[in-house]
């Protein structure tokens, strides 16, 4: 099957759910929409995050010709996960959000029992994250943390210093103090900021990030409906953003490796 796997962030958040698909599917092509001209998404009412993620799903289908969507924002996810889906019922394009797959990986990593997750305001407000981890029927005992100011500080480049560590230290003192053995980084853009968070945390407590189980989970859902690629020819990557396009490529170049040289506008018909 032709069409490339469409996905979409705030901004660079998503970057790191791409590193993992690439690296797992290299064959697939992809394009990449950062909605950085109205990041950040996790201060925004829910209804707002929600609309944004319809119209771009809708764009990555209509105007690239996408055969799978992969929502890699969790807080567009818990605001529109539904909507999206709606959107494209009739159409027979596989959705794929970063939520479940990153409570699998959760639930499966803890020996103690108490995991924690961080996000956006967005994210933990919604209630998505409690509710995700009873689907599973594991019984664990969950400690949540917002954490407004880290998206901005990967959003600017800046993913290590005093001040990322200062703030670090002010947000995560909720799940040291619950003593979790397992910390979920909800928002794609904190594993840009792990080395920071893991030395706060301590060396007892595993972070756990969504895109690596997300990008199994693509692979797996692409499989199911026979939508993956055979052969070994290498993948197209396109990536777009609805900001200024030089900074998105530098930064996102820095942030995700080499596949990142050229960033395109969008919307494309602008
Ligand atoms: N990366 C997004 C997420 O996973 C949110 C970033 C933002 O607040 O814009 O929730």
């Amino acid at each position: 099957m032709n069409g490339p796997i469409g996905m979409f962030d705030s901004g660079f958040g998503g970057l790191t759910v791409a590193r993992a698909m690439i690296d797992l599917l290299p064959g697939e092509d992809l394009v990449y929409i950062g909605d950085t001209g109205r990041y950040p998404y996790g201060s925004k009412p829910l209804g707002d995050v929600r609309d944004f993620a319809t119209e771009i799903t809708r764009s990555l289908v209509d105007d690239y010709g996408a055969k799978a969507i992969v929502v890699a924002c969790n807080t567009a996810t818990a605001a529109g996960l539904d909507d999206v889906r709606d959107e494209l019922s009739a159409r027979d394009v596989p959705v794929i959000d970063v939520i479940t797959p990153g409570v699998k990986a959760l639930v499966s990593t803890t020996t103690t029992g108490r995991v924690g997750v961080i996000g956006t305001v967005g994210t933990v407000s919604s209630g998505a994250y409690p509710q995700a981890i009873a689907r599973t029927g594991i019984p664990v005992s969950l400690t949540s943390a917002a954490c407004p100011g880290f998206v901005e500080f990967v959003e600017r480049g800046q993913t290590t210093g005093d001040e990322v560590t200062v703030l670090a230290e002010r947000l995560l003192a909720p799940l040291v103090k619950a003593d979790v053995d397992a910390l979920l980084l909800g928002c794609t853009h904190y594993p840009f900021l792990a080395r920071t968070i893991g030395e706060v945390m301590g060396h007892g407590v595993t972070l756990v990030s969504s895109a690596d189980e997300t990008a199994f989970a693509v692979r797996r859902r692409l499989g199911e409906a026979g939508l993956l690629r055979s052969g070994d020819n290498r993948g197209v990557h396109r990536f777009a953003s609805s900001g200024d396009i030089d900074v998105f490529r530098d930064l996102g170049g820095r942030l995700l490796g080499p596949e990142l040289e050229h960033t395109e506008s969008w919307p494309p018909h602008r």
